[in-house]
């Protein structure tokens, strides 16, 4: 049975006694509605440690006015279900009283990379995100920490922050899993219409052959431009479809080594986000030096 604890006292309790039988610990920061996507996270997880621990907390800090958090996905029961089925060995679910108290007032604001892209679009979405995942790495302290590298700034950031605030976690990314049709596996799937499904896969479709065309050697802005208007006639609003350095997500204007092509568009009232590396061999993970 997948023990849940809701307090971060209930947490440290479990974990300290593991860290004492020096087993190590492998830690998933999800906000729920689990796909398979987090599964692999799991599976990835339970290949480095001997116990691993995720948290299911949709995080009020990372959503921007407007953004509707009330509506976001809730379906924690389906989820322990899930996480149960893979062997998963602690589920904490804290309350968003237990994380931010009225006494909460820190905040880490992860400096530029969080400020350009998602973050232009989405101001504040990456303080958000930093400040729980810091929190969460605090209350965990796990060995090792899953990222998906769907959300691929996310990463970039989640690595920045542990590595400027030392916070002694390995942080491993994992390959995006998409459905048979291409499109990236996200719960903000399920915000699809039927039809707005079968659209969706367009997404990828485009960024892969845009990335085809730039191994070929075509031009960048030609390719990128050329993408960006099939994915508007395809029904897409873009907000950014753009070849980037991959670590420092500056702007590239030729295809180099790490070069990450990142797309971010809506279809309806759903935002899409994916990526893809430029080489044609098994996908590349940001960091191969922890993976
Ligand atoms: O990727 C997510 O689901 C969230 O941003 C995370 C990392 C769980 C922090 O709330």
């Amino acid at each position: 049975m997948l023990k849940t604890v809701t307090t971060a006292r209930e947490l440290r309790m479990a974990t300290t006694d593991w860290q004492r039988r020096n087993e190590t610990i492998g830690f998933v920061p999800t906000m729920g509605a689990l796909h398979e996507g987090h599964l692999a996270l799991v599976k990835k997880a339970q290949s480095l440690t001997t116990r691993t621990v995720v948290s299911i907390f949709v995080n009020p800090l990372q959503f921007i006015a407007g953004e509707d958090l009330s509506n976001y996905p809730r379906q924690l029961e389906g989820d322990a279900k899930k996480l149960e089925s893979v062997n998963c060995d602690l589920l904490f679910a804290p309350t968003p009283e237990e994380m931010y108290p009225p006494t909460f007032k820190t905040q880490i604001d992860p400096g530029p990379l969080g400020n350009m892209l998602e973050g232009a679009i989405r101001p504040g979405h990456f303080t958000g995100m930093a400040t729980v995942v810091a929190k969460l790495f605090l209350q965990v302290m796990p060995d090792y920490a899953c990222f998906g590298e769907k959300d691929y700034q996310q990463l970039q950031i989640v690595q920045q922050i542990v590595n400027d605030l030392s916070i002694p976690v390995g942080i491993v990314p994992v390959p995006i899993m998409r459905d048979a049709d291409g499109l990236a596996l996200s719960s903000r799937n399920a915000y699809l219409s039927a039809t707005e499904r079968k659209q969706a896969a367009l997404l990828p479709q485009t960024m892969f052959d845009v990335a085809q065309k730039l191994r070929d050697g075509g031009d960048a802005e030609t390719a990128l431009e050329e993408g960006k208007k099939r994915l508007t006639e395809g029904g897409f609003r873009v907000d950014y479809l753009t070849l980037v350095d991959g670590r420092t997500l500056e702007p590239i204007t030729a295809p180099q080594k790490n070069a990450r092509l990142l797309v971010a568009a809506r279809l309806g009232k759903t935002r899409l986000l994916d990526n893809t590396n430029l080489l044609t061999e098994t996908p590349t993970t940001a960091f191969p030096e922890v993976a």
